[in-house]
């Protein structure tokens, strides 16, 4: 009989030295060992792995590829934020898009023509041209910083060098998707998961030399800055760049209307299989560049653009066992534990059951035959149940009212639709040691705290040696621990050392995003981060007093509901909370948060009445704000101007208005400022 433990040992030791070694070569370039005993490793942990079926289960297909960021290129501040995309599933979603787009321009029966791409999954660079002269080459990084990998991009022979015509602008940056085609991949798949992961590493070698022996493509698909700004379309946009010898899709569209963005997903679908490189879905963005500026960001994504992502692959498997997680709101969530099966190229053994309705809804039990799906980078779930393949003596599934930490956990009821919520939560917040080690997850991650080398595994690692229990611990950190464990050189805890002391200055929209209140995300938080605008005033929610004042005021602010306002009392109500967030704050240096001070409503607060004709208020709130203006809720005597649009203005604002002596702007006054 073989001890399963000892080989999972043996296992993840392997996968540990690995780890350790690939770091080295990818990261710091200072290779401990010859190629060969690189390889045997390797060899060692696909040997075991092909003997011991049960080491697919164990879930390290991410460790093998490439390399986690790395700290070896110069970092630069991008001339514009990269964002990512918000996804669509469905046509419905799609409706979705298309409305949300009408509503915010104010669209009736105008159809916004819409330019439609492939979505090459790739790794995204930048590429910044002065006076047509390639300058520089930047990795994404995380957004908002990039990694500078010129040299390694300028060994891609088909990106332009140097672009000779007389209308290039001045400045130009190209965005664009590098990948290594499926055919090349096939030369290197032993070392990478996926061409993906394979091209991300040969992107951040640091050796160019390395990375000119891969066969990198990219195609262009958008810009950053320009100029002087000339395009007025994406279409046009694409077509001249391929004039000055960049590479474009050719897959690429003008769509209108929901039909024919189905006729070209479909068609583009079916091509797919036959495509010499990997796409996920297809990009639809508002061709019109003017209407994209007018249309802006949220804050990760643009209100233009969306991926809409084939339909997911799916598979049959069978549940092993059914256990439950906890997220860091308390949220319990089952989860399928499943017999291994590759969906889509990657091996799934987990798959979420949403919700206990879910399973009572599918009656889902251990032991059922079951179909899985897998969605781009959604986690995977079970769709369906063969019910014809149950076994006679199975049993319905009890879901536990418990909290892995032993606590009741609680449905609650929704204020919109006076329903009992689908979601069991536990309420123990941070005495909750399962929801704890989840909140320092979010703490640390890229949106929030940001630190590079902190991330949700080697969390795990420090909660279970308790190196880090609450978020405080990550800035009181015992290094001497840390040398002593596997994997981590001086080299590495330098890096973590400087990473942590980095994010120990942060902007007080993200140290509140960061605390991971319920129903405050990161527009939220930036509406309270300019509402409160020092950590000082934020700090009064702590007593109780000074808190019933100021949720009063925070129902003034636009954005903000009574769903957040309860979210924020029950959050500052529980004393652990105060007391670990207190502790944290100790340990930080939180900048004041400015809204943009410049523009024409710079510092002004505004509140808006009525419709306009020509712009929704979705539009008239974010050019307000965009000049610098703060929009408020209600009237109170701290607002500057009241803006009255001309349909159905509400007569008892105005008289408040007045009766405050407050300056009444009207519609076509408002469109004068706007343009003049
Ligand atoms: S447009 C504002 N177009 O997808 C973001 N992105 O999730 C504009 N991508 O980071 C992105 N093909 O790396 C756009 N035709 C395409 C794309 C594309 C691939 C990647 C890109 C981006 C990510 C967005």
């Amino acid at each position: 009989m073989i001890d399963k433990n000892k080989v999972i040992e043996k296992f993840k030791r392997k996968i540990i030295e690995l780890k350790k070694h690939n770091k080295l070569y990818f990261n710091y370039d200072n290779p401990e060992i010859p190629d060969s005993e690189y390889d045997k490793i390797k060899k060692e942990i696909s040997d075991l792995k092909n003997k011991y079926s049960f080491l697919n289960d164990i879930n390290i297909e991410s460790d093998f590829v490439g390399s986690p960021p790395s700290n070896k290129f110069e970092k630069i501040k991008h001339l514009k934020p990269m964002l990512s995309l918000s996804n669509a599933f469905t046509l419905e979603d799609m409706n979705d898009f298309l409305k949300k787009i009408d509503n915010f321009l104010k669209f009736q029966n105008k159809k916004v023509e819409l330019f439609s791409e492939p979505k090459i999954d790739g790794i995204s660079a930048t590429l910044i041209y002065e006076g047509g002269v390639l300058t520089r080459g930047l990795s994404r990084g995380d957004g908002t910083i990039g990694e500078n990998i010129l040299k390694n991009l300028e060994t891609i022979k088909s990106i332009p060098k140097k672009i000779s015509s007389n209308d290039c602008p001045n400045l130009l940056e190209i965005r664009c998707e590098i990948f290594i085609s499926k055919k090349d991949f096939i030369k290197m798949k032993d070392n990478f998961a996926n061409p993906r992961n394979a091209a991300g590493g040969s992107l951040r070698q640091k050796n160019p030399h390395e990375t000119s022996k891969i066969p990198l493509k990219y195609y262009a698909y958008g810009f950053g800055e320009v100029k002087p700004m000339i395009f007025k379309k994406q279409s046009e946009f694409l077509k001249k760049i391929s004039e000055w010898k960049f590479e474009i899709n050719p897959l690429s569209k003008i769509v209108n209307g929901v039909e024919e963005i189905e006729k070209q997903h479909k068609k583009i679908d079916q091509l797919r299989s036959n495509l010499n490189y990997d796409i996920d879905g297809l990009v639809y963005k508002v061709n019109d560049i003017n209407l994209q500026k007018r249309l802006g960001n949220t804050s990760n994504s643009p209100r233009w653009a969306i991926a809409y992502k084939f339909s997911a692959e799916k598979a049959v498997t069978k549940i092993r066992d059914i256990i439950i997680q906890v997220g860091r709101t308390g949220a319990i969530t089952p989860v399928a534990k499943v017999e291994p099966v590759t969906v889509g190229g990657v091996v799934v053994s987990n798959a979420t059951l949403h919700n206990e309705d879910e399973i009572k809804r599918k009656d889902i039990r251990i032991g059922d035959t079951v179909k899985v799906q897998r969605a781009g980078d959604v986690i995977p779930q079970v769709i369906s149940v063969d019910i014809s393949l149950r076994a006679k003596n199975s049993k319905k599934y009890i879901f536990p009212t418990k909290c892995l930490c032993g606590a009741i956990t609680k449905k609650e009821l929704s204020k919109n639709t006076k329903k009992l919520d689908a979601v069991r939560r536990c309420i123990k917040g941070y005495d909750c040691k399962f929801i704890a080690k989840e909140k320092l997850k979010h703490i640390v991650s890229k949106e929030a705290f940001n630190i590079d080398g902190l991330g949700k595994k080697v969390i795990e690692q420090f909660w279970d040696l308790d190196l880090i229990k609450e978020p405080s611990d990550i800035f009181n950190l015992d290094f001497k621990k840390i040398e002593k464990l596997e994997g981590w050189g001086s080299l590495s805890i330098n890096n973590l050392k400087k990473a942590i002391s980095k994010s120990q200055i942060i902007f007080l929209d993200r140290f509140i995003y960061s605390i991971g209140i319920r129903h405050i995300g990161q527009e939220n938080a930036k509406i309270l981060g300019g509402f409160f605008s020092s950590i000082k005033e934020f700090a009064k929610l702590f007593d109780l007093k000074s808190r019933k004042k100021i949720l009063i005021n925070l129902a003034e602010l636009d954005g903000i509901g009574e769903t957040q306002i309860q979210s924020i009392n029950s959050f500052f109500s529980n004393e652990t909370n105060v007391r670990i967030i207190s502790k944290l704050i100790e340990r930080l240096n939180i900048k004041n948060f400015s809204i943009q001070k410049f523009g024409k409503f710079s510092n002004k607060k505004l509140m808006f009445t009525g419709g306009f004709q020509n712009m929704s208020r979705s539009e008239a709130k974010a050019i307000a704000e965009n000049n610098g203006g703060k929009v408020l809720g209600s009237i109170s005597k701290k607002l500057d101007f009241l803006v009255v649009g001309n349909s159905k203005p509400t007569k008892k604002k105005i008289d408040k208005a007045k009766e405050l002596n407050i300056k009444i702007i009207l519609e076509k006054d408002w469109n004068k400022i706007l343009n003049g």
